[in-house]
Formats: C-alpha cells, sequence, structure tokens
C-alpha cells in the first residue's frame, strides 16, 4: 500500500525526533502492509532544506524494510496561499499538494485558490477535513470536490480513534464519493500509529470490497501516476447483508 500522508522524516516537526524513532515507525509502516511512503512534514520554510537531508539519511533503512520513501509536503492553508507564488512541494513528483484547512469551517476563497493553483499546474488535497468539518458541511466539500479539490480522510478517523463525529463524517464521505484517499498521517509508534489494515477491514466491512480497493490500492497508485483519482459513491451495505456475508 502507498501512504500518501506521513510524519516519518526526523528532527522536522512533530514527527519523530531521532532517526532510531524513525527506522520504528518504518518497521511499524511495513508491518502494517505499506510499501510506498511519502513523507510529508509540516512545512515551514526554514526546515524545507533539511527534507531532502533527512529523507537520504532514512532512504538506506526504508530500502531495508523494503520501503520505498518519497517526500512532499503539509500546508496550512494559509501557507499554501502563501508559497504558491514561490515554491510548493508537491506529493513526489506529482502536481498534487497537500493543504490542510486548519479551519472549521469552509472559506470562502477556496474555489478561486483551487483555480489558481491550478493555473500553477498544481492540484490540491484538503487532508482530515472530517476532523475539521461537520457532515453539514457535506453540501459545500461536494462543492469543493467539483471544483477539483480532493479529500485525504485519516485511517484513525475510520477507525474512531478521533471519535465517533469524525468517523461518521468519514463513512458519509465515502458514500457521498468524496473520500478519495485514506492515509495514516502517522507521527510515531505511540500514539499515531499507522493502522491502515485496520481502517481497510472496516471499510471493507461497511462499503465491500470495491470501497476498500478504489481508496487504498487504485487511487493512490494513479496519485503517484499524476492522475487524478477515480471518485464513486460507495453504497453502505445493511446490517443484514454484514451479518450474512
Ligand atoms: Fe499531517
Amino acid at each position: 500500500m502507498i501512504d500518501i500522508h506521513c510524519h516519518i522524516l526526523h528532527d522536522l516537526d512533530d514527527g519523530p525526533h531521532s532517526l532510531e524513532k524513525a527506522i520504528e515507525m518504518l518497521h511499524a509502516a511495513r508491518a502494517d502492509g505499506v510499501d510506498t511512503i511519502i513523507a510529508t512534514p509540516h512545512f515551514n520554510p526554514a526546515t524545507v532544506p533539511v527534507i531532502a537531508v533527512r529523507r537520504d539519511e532514512l532512504s538506506v533503512h526504508a530500502q531495508q524494510c523494503g520501503i520505498r520513501l518519497l517526500t512532499g509536503c503539509e500546508y496550512t492553508l494559509s501557507d499554501f496561499s502563501a508559497e504558491l507564488d514561490k515554491t510548493i512541494l508537491p506529493l513526489g513528483e506529482t502536481s498534487f499538494v497537500l493543504v490542510d484547512l486548519s479551519t472549521c469551517s469552509i472559506p470562502q476563497f477556496m474555489e478561486q485558490l483551487a483555480f489558481k493553483a491550478g493555473l500553477k499546474g498544481f492540484r490540491i488535497i484538503l487532508v482530515h477535513p472530517e476532523k475539521l468539518l461537520s457532515a453539514k458541511s457535506m453540501r459545500g466539500m461536494i462543492d469543493l470536490h467539483m471544483h477539483g479539490i480532493f479529500f485525504q480522510v485519516n485511517a484513525d478517523s475510520i477507525n474512531g480513534k478521533s471519535g465517533r463525529l469524525p468517523q461518521m463524517t468519514a463513512e458519509k464521505m465515502i458514500a457521498a464519493g468524496i473520500c478519495d484517499f485514506i492515509a495514516s498521517d502517522a507521527h510515531n509508534i505511540e500514539y499515531r500509529s499507522f493502522e491502515i489494515q485496520r481502517a481497510k477491514s472496516r471499510i471493507t466491512a461497511l462499503f465491500g470490497d470495491d470501497a476498500a480497493e478504489t481508496i487504498f490500492e487504485l487511487n493512490p497508485q494513479l496519485l503517484l501516476q499524476n492522475k487524478e483519482p477515480v471518485s464513486i459513491a460507495f453504497k453502505r451495505k445493511s446490517l443484514f447483508s454484514r451479518l450474512w456475508k
């Protein structure tokens, strides 16, 4: 599996503070079925030049674990907006960029920003909207999706670790066809680890194999080919069909 959002590079942000801790995360990722990690530290102009250094330090260990290590960045909305006129670090060699809304409502300028990003050759993936927006914002999220903004849900939201409301919003996003990716957003192995397999099992149980394959396998593969994810509104299985599977 490909994990498109992960804070695994050491001594850069609130991820691991040492190379040893980062290596522990590599092993946890591999045990969870991950074979490609896009390391996405929080954007900080002071540490951007260090990202490639940290990647190179960790790469040899990643290879030993059977993991391909790529890099990107996670921007706040304001940083992305400001940096768009300078240099943006997308996910790997793609035109996709991780952006955190960093607010509990959808700003009015989002569609305009997506348009401007498109002119510069970038496509926005909003990270973990289910943790920031309630299901009441579903109409607004669908509108953003129609304007070419994609969504990445966190595996721990699917697993209920962020509470029932983010979990319900995430499930409604899948039913509405706007959950394009599910990623770990892992920061450590203690309390913000991978658990992608657990999330995949839950999505398989709730929405079926096609939903799990599309969101966890196909869409990240398409992303690495710089292609848009497949957006399908998956029907939630009835309790009866889940019980009799
Ligand atoms: Fe993150």
